[in-house]
């Protein structure tokens, strides 16, 4: 896998239809030439106070889209109402070798049925700041998406069918999964990302408690998420 031999100019969060999506923070650390030491990098970071983000004008390095809106506490990718996607995407070109993102987040939703996309996506791509159907954003994208979906579409059509997975191949949902897109092929909804994703696990996310955390990271061209 060769992530950051291009530079890949986009680092962002959508997510897809229905489910209210908090962003609570967003880290990215990076290993120092030598693999010594790691620093923070601010302008790929986002902490409190959130006040100003998105707003050029404030010199943000964050832009919103969709429905996403700041409050003081988080920001809010998706509101829990049908139909609705955002998104940030972070304004400055990355050209990054070893990486480590820490995405800090909450999942909330009422509803159980119709949850079709629902999930979140988090993005290191060439291009940036596209709507779309893939969690938010757009289709056939060049670089790594990093996938939580919470609504399993292929379960749901094999129930309907009254064909079942055997129990080596069924998911549990939420489900995470990795895909590195090459600019012309598809992430399968119908399938849940089946086809072109580089791995994936089970992962509780909705409508807990307590905070998420996810770690991805890129360290000797090798991805842990
Ligand atoms: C992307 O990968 C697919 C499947 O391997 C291949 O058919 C297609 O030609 C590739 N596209 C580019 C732009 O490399």
């Amino acid at each position: 896998m060769a992530l950051a031999k291009a530079a890949l100019r986009g680092l962002g969060l959508g997510s897809g239809p229905r489910a209210l999506l908090r962003l609570l923070s967003l880290l990215l650390a990076v290993q120092g030439d030598r693999g010594t030491e790691e620093y923070l990098k601010r302008e790929y970071s986002l902490t409190k106070p959130y006040q100003g983000l998105g707003a050029s004008s404030s010199g943000s390095h964050w832009e919103l889209l969709g429905n996403a809106m700041v409050t003081t506490q988080f920001v809010r990718l998706t509101p829990d109402l049908q139909s609705r996607q955002g998104a940030i995407w972070n304004r400055i070109p990355c050209a990054l070798r070893d990486w480590e993102l820490q995405v800090h987040f909450k999942i909330h939703g009422q509803g159980k049925k119709n949850l079709n996309g629902d999930g979140l996506g988090i993005w290191y791509t060439r291009d940036r700041m596209q709507a779309g159907p893939v969690f938010g954003s757009a289709d056939q994208f060049s670089g790594l998406g990093v996938f939580v979906d919470t609504y399993p579409n292929e379960e749901k059509q094999h129930e309907s069918k009254k064909r079942r997975y055997s129990p080596t191949t069924q998911r549990i949902f939420p489900y995470l999964s990795a895909m590195v897109g090459n600019g012309s092929i598809s992430y399968d909804h119908t399938r849940d990302g089946r086809p072109n994703e580089i791995g994936g696990c089970s992962a509780h996310v909705r409508n807990l408690n307590h905070d998420t955390f996810i770690v991805i990271r890129y360290l000797r061209r090798r991805l842990t998420v």
